[in-house]
């Protein structure tokens, strides 16, 4: 199993926002769903569009692909919206001491 990284502090990150970072090669996207942080693949499963671009919905705790706009869950990785039909890749994420750690 993945060990956590430390990537950003929650300060980073403010609620309803996303920023991208590599973590062990992969690009992932941590996303602050009103104050809940979530990780995910920052690469769209649909064509290439970095999700951290995207807008976050912090009532659906979900993110809009920028570029052709399927909208994603930020727990699962599943589209809920076409065009995009296969998952994203989702990361285990712990907050401990403000610090936002993600294992990839
Ligand atoms: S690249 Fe994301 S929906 Fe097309």
């Amino acid at each position: 199993m993945a060990e956590f990284s430390a990537v950003a502090s929650v300060a980073d990150i403010p609620p309803g926002t996303a920023k991208d970072f590599t973590i062990n090669g992969e690009f992932v996207a941590i996303v602050n769903c009103d104050g809940e942080f979530f990780a995910i693949n920052n690469i769209c499963s649909h064509a290439y569009a970095e999700m951290a671009d995207g807008e976050v919905d912090s009532d659906e705790c979900t993110i809009e692909c920028p570029l052709h706009g399927s909208i994603f869950s930020l727990a699962s990785g599943r589209p809920r919206t076409l065009p995009a039909v296969t998952p994203i890749a989702t990361y285990p994420v712990q907050v401990v001491d403000d610090v936002v750690h993600v294992a990839v």
